[in-house]
């Protein structure tokens, strides 16, 4: 069983962020998403690893795979041109592939799914294709599945305007190589892109079997700002643990779970976690959490930041108010005016968005 991650596409729902970077590389709970894809499917035994790469952002996953990289892992990179869609992503993996069953899983997609037990009962079962599915209050926004009596799939809609169901498609798919046969056999959606729903549809109307499992644990997609949040928010949630790795001086009070890493120093300041503080930050003075993750080399002085996800080399003194529920990138600076008029002076890229009061 080989692996097909994919790591190319726009990212356009994440701007101005993925101007600068992929959006699989975006961490959550200071790890890129890309990770938690490449560990899950690493406990489940998988060991040769095709990933999808784009021309703008596929450098940086190389670079960022090789940090992950195990002693036993195999990592081939196939670059995608153009972000043609999920089945053309498969089609273009065909001669690493080869005749291999696969699975495949989106790159931007957080799951805590056992992988190894739905990758088991698809190989001894035989089917031809496996989904995993996941209930969700708006199918309009997914690929969504109808299931008969039986629960085997009968019909697949991308995006369907009135959807027949609310089983949302997970990231994650299971696939035998007929399923190159019938994306052959398949055109461009309205939206230009050729639809893996549209090929498994094929494959239904081939009378192949199409199993599905109900995924009982959460799915993240993590396109859009508050997906990521979300994300976050769980992922600190289920899986930090307290570790006081760098130096927290007596006037700081920390409460609840909270890791802060080497390097790290904490001053004055109030943390409330879930929480977790990168390597060599310097946080003076403020109040953070819960829910926040801090990158590394960041200045936090005189201000107070809950629910939110700063990356690395983050500069932020002496705000006003709290800043919640945002998400920064790398290097940014958020300072209080030296002048003493009621102004803002900002400078942002494409696509910035700034709430204020
Ligand atoms: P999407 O989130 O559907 O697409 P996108 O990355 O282009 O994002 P946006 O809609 O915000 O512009 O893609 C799901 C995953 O699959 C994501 O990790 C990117 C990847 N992908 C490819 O590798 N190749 C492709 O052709 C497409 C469409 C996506």
């Amino acid at each position: 069983m080989k692996a097909l991650i994919l790591a190319g596409g726009k990212g356009t729902r994440l701007r101005p962020l993925t101007y600068a970077m992929a959006k699989q590389l975006v961490p959550v709970a200071n790890k890129p998403i890309l990770h938690y894809a490449m560990d899950s499917l690493y406990q489940a035994g998988i060991r040769d690893f095709g990933i999808i790469i784009s021309p703008e952002t596929g450098e940086a996953i190389k670079l960022s795979l090789h940090q992950w990289l195990k002693d036993d892992a195999r990592l081939t990179f196939i670059p995608q041109d153009e972000p043609a869609g999920l089945a053309h992503a498969v089609r273009i993996a065909k001669p690493y592939l080869e005749d291999s069953d696969f699975i495949m899983y989106l790159g931007d997609n957080l799951i805590n799914a056992d992988l190894g037990g739905h990758i088991a009962a698809f190989q001894s079962a035989g089917y031809d294709a496996s989904i995993l599915l996941k209930q969700v209050p708006n199918p309009s926004s997914f690929g969504v599945a109808e299931l008969d009596s039986l629960g085997q799939v009968i019909r697949l809609v991308e995006k369907p305007k009135v959807p027949k169901s609310d089983l949302a498609l997970v990231g994650v798919y299971l696939f035998k190589s007929s399923i190159f046969n019938a994306i052959d056999r398949i055109q461009p959606s309205w939206r230009g892109e050729l639809e893996i729903t549209d090929a498994i549809q094929r494959l239904i109307d081939d009378n192949a079997v199409v199993h599905s499992r109900i995924h009982p644990g959460w799915w993240l997609d993590t396109g859009k700002k508050d997906d990521l949040l979300a994300a976050n928010h769980v992922v600190l949630n289920q899986y930090l643990n307290y570790e006081i790795k760098g130096d927290v001086d007596e006037a700081s009070r920390l409460e609840g779970r909270i890791h802060v890493e080497a390097g790290a120093v904490v001053i004055g300041s109030h943390i409330t976690g879930p929480v977790i503080i990168g390597k060599d930050c310097r946080i003076e003075n403020a109040t953070i959490g819960p829910f926040t993750s801090v990158g590394d080399g960041c200045v936090l002085k005189d201000c107070q930041i809950e629910n939110s996800v700063i990356l690395e080399e983050c500069h932020i003194e002496a705000v006003p108010g709290c800043i919640e529920e945002s998400l920064l990138g790398r290097g940014c600076r958020i300072i209080k005016s030296p002048d003493t008029q009621e102004s803002h002076k900002f400078l942002l890229a494409d696509h910035s968005e700034i709430q204020v009061v």
